[in-house]
């Protein structure tokens, strides 16, 4: 190649490389892989270092200019960077509007788009180019922070198309040699999370939320730093006359020239359009990959919104519409520890329940120990929550000032259920050394929640697994404690889902004495088992005090059964399960005694086919209720078959024998 040829290569690359990036950071498309943008690149670099009098500031190359810089340059904003009034309801937009229809006869139509949780910053182009980037701060005098924000993919080193926008607009034919345009940098929350874990396992500090860490990196003198987390941008301001006659037209010039200019913008005619579309959003905003803080709601009309002038810093004719707080203060009952997939152990705080966000929670991930030293929260304590999109609320700080010397302080424990508690070397977290206890545990659950324990609708092994993933619950008790909002951010759980779920269980929560003892997983204890107790038993305090005498002394209850019943009210785990059972306000039904039919008593009765009006299980209860015994098999000692539709062997067998066979109808009879 000639350097006439190595020229025309390199802008064909150029091009070809901002097209790319245009489709991914701008459209969220992407035509080829990572792979081969990353060797257009790698081509550019190596022609640009072969001919370095090719290089313009504007390459893609020189995202990471690799200039280290000593401290940030001051800047003076040619148009001062305002802020925005707050409105938090209805009523408040209502206000504001009457406020601005005693200032204009005009219509007045709203440009509504999504209020992007980062910081502001101000990017000026010369020829199209970008020169400068600066931070708002005192909305005057900012700083000079061009080289971390030239590493932002999302923010064009070239504006492009900008002919098409001033012919579109239909002004003057000539390019304006200066272009403003600003918006908002920010973190995706996928960002944030990877970034936190880094820092935690590097010793450094974790950012409380995705804005704090936009800033701080924004704020990194080196841009190596900032190019290695991936910050991202949103314009929402043309600053320069394009001859953009609504905020409309400057969002479309804004994309045109090459940004991401806001995923929802909308425009309404009136305030009620602006609050559907606001509950719409604020359903949504936990399932966006960024944070938002509410909506901007700004005049359309270009004209009327500079009449309308400002108020103390803030332009009238636009407002922030908040979201309800993302943070609140609550207080830390206990400090437990949950087991997750890997055997690691996770601190979780369980909270008085507190609405956040919009929904009640009643648990903090705590992460592990080095996170608990560093926040210094302590079981007692009055806490800051905060509640991120899909992330569960963190302790953001402790209210050390509302301490009263009652709070205690949380420490690991050495074992957790029957296994040793390790931290090996080098790692924050700890784990249970004997991973078998897992699979223990889930089956536990599984078994807990099953038809003929407390069958709670809807939550199967799928969402008992993702539960204990999560942290959300550690044992079956706390399925008692879940709220809506622990649920809704966990995959497949729509609000619906959320509190059909929370519904069941609190449904669930009364529950026969015999089915509770099932529900135990006492060993030896089946269902039977669990029915002959709570016949013998008039309550649960009478049954834990049993001995063995007393047990092994109930019709059918042999030794093993017997010793096992001993063995788990001996357990000082399962005393304080049960105790957790009760203060999630878990009842037990204890059925007065029976009617017991004379007729019927210590009959056996073996059930064979389907019945027509009853199943299986009631059946069976109803057999209970009146003195009667269940058998699976018909031997010589069945007084009783109910044979209903398709009985099949049982029915010869008892025909064999002379059982007495009698139909679904006449059972009924005999056990009125
Ligand atoms: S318009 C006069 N639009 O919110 C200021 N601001 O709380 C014009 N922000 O400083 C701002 N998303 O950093 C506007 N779509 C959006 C925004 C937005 C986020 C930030 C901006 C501003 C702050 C005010």
């Amino acid at each position: 190649m000639n350097k006439q040829e190595v020229k025309k290569r390199i802008q064909k690359l150029r091009d070809e490389i901002n097209h790319h990036r245009y489709l991914y950071h701008v459209e969220d498309k992407q035509e080829i892989s990572d792979e081969a943008l990353d060797s257009l690149k790698k081509e550019l670099f190596d022609l640009e270092q072969k001919f370095p009098e090719f290089i313009t500031k504007d390459s893609p190359t020189q995202r990471v200019g690799g200039e280290y810089v000593n401290k940030f340059k001051k800047v003076q904003h040619s148009v001062p960077m305002l802020s925005l009034q707050d409105a938090f309801s209805k009523d408040d937009m209502i206000a504001w509007l009457e406020r601005l229809q005693k200032l204009t006869s005009a219509e007045l139509e709203f440009f509504v788009e999504a209020k992007m949780d980062g910081l502001a910053i101000s990017l000026l182009y010369e020829d199209g180019i970008l020169i400068r980037a600066a931070t708002r701060g005192n909305g005057k005098v900012g700083e000079d922070v061009t080289h971390n924000i030239k590493t932002i993919h999302s923010i064009p080193l070239r504006l492009y198309g900008i002919e098409d926008v001033y012919n579109f607009a239909n002004e003057q034919a000539r390019t304006p040699k200066f272009v403003e345009v600003r918006g908002e940098v920010y973190m995706r929350k996928k960002v944030f999370e990877k970034l936190n874990k880094q820092q935690l396992k590097n010793n450094e500090k974790v950012f409380a939320n995705p804005r704090n860490a936009a800033a701080g990196t924004i704020r990194q003198l080196d841009p190596e730093v900032a190019a290695a987390r991936e910050l991202d941008f949103m314009a929402y301001s043309l600053v320069t006359d394009l001859g953009q006659k609504t905020h409309a037209d400057s969002h479309k010039f804004l994309e045109k020239m090459g940004f991401r200019a806001g995923d929802y913008n909308q425009v309404c005619r009136s305030i009620d359009e602006v609050m559907k579309f606001y509950n719409q959003l604020n359903k949504k905003r936990d399932k966006l990959p960024y944070w938002i803080d509410g909506l901007v709601v700004q005049i359309n009309d270009n004209k009327v919104f500079a009449e309308l002038g400002i108020v103390g810093k803030a332009p009238r004719g636009v407002m922030a519409l908040k979201f309800p707080a993302e943070q609140v203060t609550t207080q830390v009952l206990d400090i437990i520890v949950q087991v997750g997939r890997t055997g690691v152990l996770t601190p979780v705080a369980i909270l008085k329940p507190v609405a956040v966000a919009g929904s009640v929670v009643s648990r903090a991930t705590l992460h592990n120990m080095d996170e608990i030293k560093r926040l210094d929260v302590r079981i007692g304590d009055t806490v800051v929550i905060q509640k991120a999109g899909d992330i569960i609320p963190d302790i953001v700080k402790v209210l050390v000032n509302m301490r009263d010397g009652s709070e205690k302080v949380f420490q690991m424990p050495r074992s957790f259920m029957g296994s040793k508690v390790i931290r090996p070397e080098g790692e924050v977290n700890h784990y249970v050394e004997n991973k078998n206890i897992l699979a223990i545990e889930k089956e536990q659950i599984y078994h807990f929640v099953s038809k003929k324990a407390f069958d709670i609708d809807g939550l199967g092994p799928k969402i008992i697994d993702q539960l204990l993933e999560e942290g959300l619950i550690q044992d079956a008790a706390d399925i008692f404690g879940l709220q809506v909002g622990d649920l809704e951010p966990l995959e497949r759980f729509a609000e619906k889902a959320a509190h059909n779920l929370i519904q069941a269980i609190e449904k669930s929560k009364k529950i026969l004495f015999s089915r509770f003892l099932y529900a135990l997983g006492i060993r030896h204890v089946g269902e039977q088992t669990a029915v002959i107790l709570a016949d013998n038993f008039s309550d649960l305090d009478k049954l834990k005090q049993a001995d063995l005498e007393t047990l092994i002394q109930l019709p059918d209850l042999g030794d093993v059964v017997a010793k096992s019943i001993v063995e788990f009210f001996a357990d000082e785990n399962n005393i304080k399960f049960l105790q957790k059972l009760a203060d999630y306000g878990v009842e037990i039904i204890y059925t007065e005694k029976k009617q017991i039919n004379s007729k019927i008593k210590n009959k056996i009765f073996v059930l064979t086919g389907t019945l027509d009006n009853l199943t299986r299980d009631e059946a069976k209860e109803m057999i209970r209720n009146v003195g009667g015994k269940i058998s699976s098999s018909v031997s010589k000692k069945t007084d009783y078959v109910i044979a209903g539709v398709q009985a099949g062997s049982k029915l010869d067998k008892a025909q064999k024998l002379g059982v007495k066979i009698i139909s679904e109808k006449e059972f009924l009879k005999l056990v009125k």
